[in-house]
């Protein structure tokens, strides 16, 4: 049987509204911050929809016994935001996973080849079998930063089903490179974009979502400012 990358966007009035709001480029940094807060908490909702395991019990009420469930507490999670967008997201999801672990992973990309640089790797040195693991990055546009995360885990022996991506905005380029590496593994975003520019740079998509989010767009601060 062959697999491919199963993409899900989830049908959900929230989603989109964030997703509209980080969109618009007139939205202001705070704004900006918690859309994609929003939108991180609500695409998490849906990605653990069928894979957080749960654990059947009986609970006592105060009028009588009855049947339960609960999230398994002995399968841990491991949280990994890809800086610096990926805060933003994750922010949201946290609400969601509120015990997971946390390991950053920082790239930035090169902007006249589009290759992305790691500078940061705070990965355990292992990852237990049972452990899922959740990869957090608002764009995927050229698929390289997302491949070398999950190359990356792959190294650790995390793939498939207890891997699961969440991303604000996928390009189409990008899942054609990320389907045919991972073709087992499984996405939630807010929407597939169709295209790249020369810059690598997701068409219509949402901006640099790094700079938008921290308000770092102008090399000069105030920006009114003059040497
Ligand atoms: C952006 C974005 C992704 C990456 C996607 O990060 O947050 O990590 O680019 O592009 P790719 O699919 O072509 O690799 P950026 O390098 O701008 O860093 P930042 O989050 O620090 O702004």
């Amino acid at each position: 049987m062959t697999m491919s990358l199963r993409v899900v966007v989830p049908p959900h009035p929230l989603i989109a509204h964030w997703l509209t709001v980080l969109r618009d480029r007139e939205t202001p940094s705070p704004l900006f911050a918690t859309a994609m807060t929003e939108l991180g908490r609500w695409l998490t909702y849906e990605a653990v929809r069928d894979w957080l395991p749960q654990l059947s019990l009986q609970v006592q009420t105060p009028l009588a016994v009855t049947e339960g469930m609960v999230v398994d507490p002995s399968v841990p999670v491991l949280a990994v935001p890809v800086l610096r967008a990926g805060l933003g997201l994750w922010a949201g999801a946290q609400t969601v996973l509120p015990s997971a672990r946390v390991a950053h992973i920082g790239l930035v990309r090169d902007e006249r080849t589009g290759e992305a640089h790691c500078y940061l790797d705070t990965l355990p040195e292992r990852i237990g079998e049972r452990v899922g693991v959740m990869v957090f990055d608002p764009m995927l546009a050229t698929g390289g930063s997302l491949i070398q995360v999950l190359e990356r885990l792959e190294a650790l022996g995390v793939s498939g089903q207890r891997l699961r991506v969440v991303t604000a905005l996928a390009a189409s380029p990008g899942l054609g490179a990320l389907g045919k590496r991972f073709p087992d593994l499984t996405v939630y975003t807010a929407c597939i974009d169709p295209e790249l520019d020369e810059a690598f740079r997701i068409v219509p998509g949402l901006g640099d979502a790094g700079d938008r989010l921290h308000g770092s767009q102008s090399p000069v601060f105030p920006e009114e400012a003059q040497p």
